[in-house]
């Protein structure tokens, strides 16, 4: 059976654009594939070097992974610093990484701009720490959105660069992974854009009813089109687009009707969509705090995961030891 891994930083609680974009190819996968699915702790000190609550914001993503329905008994569900083989891969990579590709990606370059009292050597080899996460299990696929392809290239070479140096076929090149044809883009439903932590426009899994509302109703329109079958200015297609990924086929369609016959009234639009994000979320948010409240059945699920992940982890490193010619 083929290996997969994916990781989300606990830098928030999971949002819609997470689980349409991430999780949902991790609910599918789960039964396909020898999945790994891990919280990317050390990753988050890149950004946030003094995590006031890790354990908290770890804790929130384990019940948040599991309300939505990863099943530990089918998946390896782990915490990144839970496995020590992780920082001794990363180590070796980093011997064959060289400043100029790394300093040449994106995100590096952005968080360069964003935090320059902060431009940690965390930072810049956060590549090769994701690539030894990926290749540490010997990954073939990796389900993330479209904003980690530069991170899957920089996997690719590390792994195929390993190959090379030490003459063997050992690390096979992960490729990137989604559900659809279309990486699926969850919209921002403020103007423009995606939605995102970072952007400040996330609808999360944990949000409550009132909240929900209160989000969606906020929602940027516009007066309405005057011709029938215009097309649509980016933030009303956001909100179209919003009512695709979570209403059913028949409301989307009433209210594109009526988008195309000039009759549509947005803030009707809007009481549906936030009812069908509701309807959504409402179960997610229940099974959330249940499993947020039993500390016994989390630290039984992360004990689990991480002594599977070892075990899988350790035998790599054994093996790139005996590769690279270290005493066993
Ligand atoms: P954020 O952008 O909120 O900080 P992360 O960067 O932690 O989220 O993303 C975790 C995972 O969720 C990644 O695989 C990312 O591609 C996916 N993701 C985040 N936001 C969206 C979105 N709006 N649409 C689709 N996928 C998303
Ligand atoms: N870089 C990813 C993100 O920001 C998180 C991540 C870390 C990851 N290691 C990974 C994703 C390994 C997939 C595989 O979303």
């Amino acid at each position: 059976m083929e290996t997969v891994v994916s990781g989300i930083r606990p830098t928030g609680n999971l949002h819609l654009g997470n689980y349409f974009g991430a999780v949902k190819s991790f609910l599918k996968m789960q039964y396909e594939y020898n999945c790994f699915f891990f919280i990317a702790d050390w990753h988050s000190l890149t950004t946030h070097p003094h995590p006031d609550n890790i354990r908290k914001s770890v804790k929130t993503i384990l019940a948040e992974y599991l309300a939505c329905g990863l099943d530990p008994e089918k998946t390896t569900i782990y915490i990144q610093s839970d496995v020590r083989e992780v920082p001794e891969l990363y180590l070796y990579l980093n011997m064959n990484a060289y400043l100029g590709e790394l300093e040449r990606v994106t995100s590096f370059k952005d968080k360069v701009r964003t935090q320059p009292n902060n431009v940690n050597a965390g930072l810049l080899t956060y590549p090769s720490l994701m690539a030894a996460d990926i290749i540490i299990h010997k990954a073939v696929k990796v389900p993330v959105g479209k904003d980690q392809e530069q991170n899957m290239e920089m996997a690719r070479k590390f792994a195929r660069r390993f190959n090379q140096i030490y003459g063997v076929e050992y690390f096979p090149e992960p490729a990137s992974f989604h559900l659809s044809e279309k990486a699926v883009k969850v919209p921002g439903l403020d103007g423009s854009g995606k939605m995102g932590k970072s952007e400040g426009n996330a609808i999360y899994l944990i949000d409550d009813e009132k909240t929900i509302k209160k989000k969606v109703m906020k929602a940027v329109t516009d007066s309405g089109p005057t011709e029938p079958n215009s097309e649509k200015p980016e933030a009303v297609a956001n909100l179209f687009a919003m009512m695709e990924i979570v209403s059913e086929p028949s409301t989307y369609e009433y209210f594109n009707e009526k988008y195309n016959t000039c009759e549509i009234r947005y803030g009707d639009m809007k009481k549906q969509l936030a009812v069908d994000i509701n309807a959504f979320c409402a179960p997610i948010r229940e099974k959330i705090l249940d499993i947020m409240a039993n500390d016994a059945y989390l630290e039984k699920v992360a004990a689990q995961g991480a002594e599977k992940a070892s075990v899988s982890a350790a035998k790599t490193l054994r093996e790139v030891r005996e590769i690279i010619g270290f005493r066993p």
